[in-house]
């Protein structure tokens, strides 16, 4: 019989992508995903290290995990039957504390880092013949040997959309950020690679492809030319949307001065890829944006908001904020504020500022915003961004747009599918259960703060 694989996913993208790719690994050494943690065998957290919050809920959910193992221990040693459960911790928390982690959590078997993904069969074997492994190395496996890579399948989540990371790490260092420590320095897929998973993605039915990275914008940076053809964003979108077949191309995270005139271009050529950008801002003003080490400044940011807007028509510009970073006054956070406004801004991620070990800002202590303020003044943004989302949905209202029919919900007999529409706005409306995975065109009617309705 075969063994049970119980994985949690805690992070970004690419740590779902991450995921995907253990599972198909495990697959391939004779493990089964179970969506019932008490089912399995080998219990793995794949965790986020953003903000404190994050980390903590890893390692909450681990020490669960690990009275149950000490529950099957109890059973063995009074001579009933009992299962052998192994826990791995991996992700960007593992990346950060590495050895500590077995140390903290003595039922805890393995920890591998983010580089260490196709080391896992090996790990495994190791785990399963009794020992316990740390495997957190800083010198990244992934992404240079291209052989590894191929040699499994990846096990995607079910769904449309298939994630593709095309380039990971990131050299930026802004002042609150753990990304370049749990994700290490900027490096990128070749083209070629990249291309032939989008291929086998679509072969498999998938409807949808989202190209993942930290800075999506940088792509290419430390490649050569492939045929002829220099390694960019833009460049890679021309030849993934030459790719037969009806699909649709994203990508994510852009940085904002990162996105050039080509890229716009390029987006602009390509019937394929969706007139969507997430570039974050993080901050309305620019003495706090360079305090952060973000290279622009607010008047920048809004260059490039015009540019784009300039040029679709129908697109979503999306954003992340951080509010409450050390020394911001409540004048600062006013310009951020103020900044969803002026740049219309479509949808923002929201946090508060949470120190992270090793980066610059957890240092600056002196200047930490209390958390009775940095927490009022997220709840202010959240309400910012709940009416600058209902406003640009009811912009929406009488257009019609062609939408991905991604699920269906039974209402009282009536079926509501839900899609999204090539701007990534979620839209409601009557149909069919057979459109489930179909491109469709709906008219607008109505809009609320999360979605839009529409009719067929
Ligand atoms: N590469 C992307 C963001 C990756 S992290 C970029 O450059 O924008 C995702 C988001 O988490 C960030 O955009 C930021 O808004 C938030 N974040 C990162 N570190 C944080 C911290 N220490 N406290 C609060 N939010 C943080
Ligand atoms: Fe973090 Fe900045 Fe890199 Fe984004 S660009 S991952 S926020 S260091
Ligand atoms: Fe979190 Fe690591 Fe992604 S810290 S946001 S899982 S890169």
């Amino acid at each position: 019989m075969n063994k049970k694989v119980y994985i949690e996913t805690m992070g970004c993208q690419m740590n779902k992508s991450d995921t995907e790719r253990i599972l198909g690994m495990l697959y391939h050494f004779g493990y089964e995903e179970t969506s019932e943690s008490k089912d399995a065998d080998l219990l793995i957290v794949n965790t986020c290290s953003i903000r404190q919050l994050s980390a903590d809920k890893a390692y909450s959910l681990v020490g669960v995990w690990g009275k149950w193992k000490n529950d099957e221990r109890q059973k063995e040693l009074q001579g009933k039957p009992f299962k052998e459960i192994k826990i791995a911790f991996c992700g960007c928390v593992a990346q950060q504390d590495k050895e500590k982690l077995l140390k903290r959590f003595p039922y805890v078997d393995l920890v591998f880092g983010t580089n260490n993904v196709y080391e896992l069969p090996d790990l495994i074997k190791r785990i399963n013949e009794g020992e316990r492994v740390c495997a957190t190395n800083e010198t990244p496996k992934k992404f240079t040997d291209g052989e590894e890579e191929a040699k499994y399948e990846i096990k995607r989540a079910k769904s449309l959309n298939a994630w593709i990371p095309i380039m990971e790490g990131c050299n930026n260092f802004c002042t609150y950020c753990i990304v370049p420590f749990t994700r290490g320095r900027e490096r990128s897929r070749k083209m070629s690679e990249i291309i032939a998973e989008t291929r086998q993605a679509i072969k498999e039915g998938f409807k949808e492809i989202t190209l993942l990275g930290q800075n999506v914008d940088s792509y290419g940076k430390n490649l050569e030319a492939e045929n002829g053809i220099e390694p960019t964003l833009a460049n890679l979108l021309r030849e993934l949307n030459k790719i037969e077949g009806k699909f649709r191309i994203r990508f994510v995270t852009s940085y904002p001065t990162d996105i050039s005139d080509d890229l716009i271009k390029a987006v602009k050529e390509c019937d394929k890829v969706c007139e969507f950008f997430h570039i974050p801002m993080q901050s309305g003003n620019s003495k706090v944006l360079k305090e952060m080490n973000r290279r622009y400044n607010r008047e920048q940011y809004g260059e490039i908001v015009k540019k784009i807007r300039e040029t679709f028509e129908d697109v979503a510009i999306t954003s992340d904020f951080i509010a409450g970073f050390p020394g911001e006054t409540e004048e600062e956070f006013l310009d951020t504020m103020s900044a969803i406004d002026e740049f219309e801004l479509d949808y923002s991620n929201t946090a508060a500022y949470s120190p992270r070990v090793k980066t610059k800002a957890a240092k600056w202590t002196d200047r930490f915003i209390d958390e009775d303020t940095k927490f009022e003044r997220l709840a202010r943004l959240n309400e910012k961004n709940r009416e600058a989302c209902l406003k640009s949905n009811e912009k929406c209202v009488g257009k019609t747009f062609e939408i991905l029919v991604e699920s269906y919900e039974d209402k009282d007999g009536k079926i509501i599918l839900a899609g999204r529409a090539p701007n990534n706005k979620i839209v409601h409306f009557e149909g069919s259960k057979n459109l489930v995975g179909e491109f469709v065109n709906v008219k607008i009617t109505g809009a609320s703060t999360w979605h839009l309705r529409g009719e067929l």
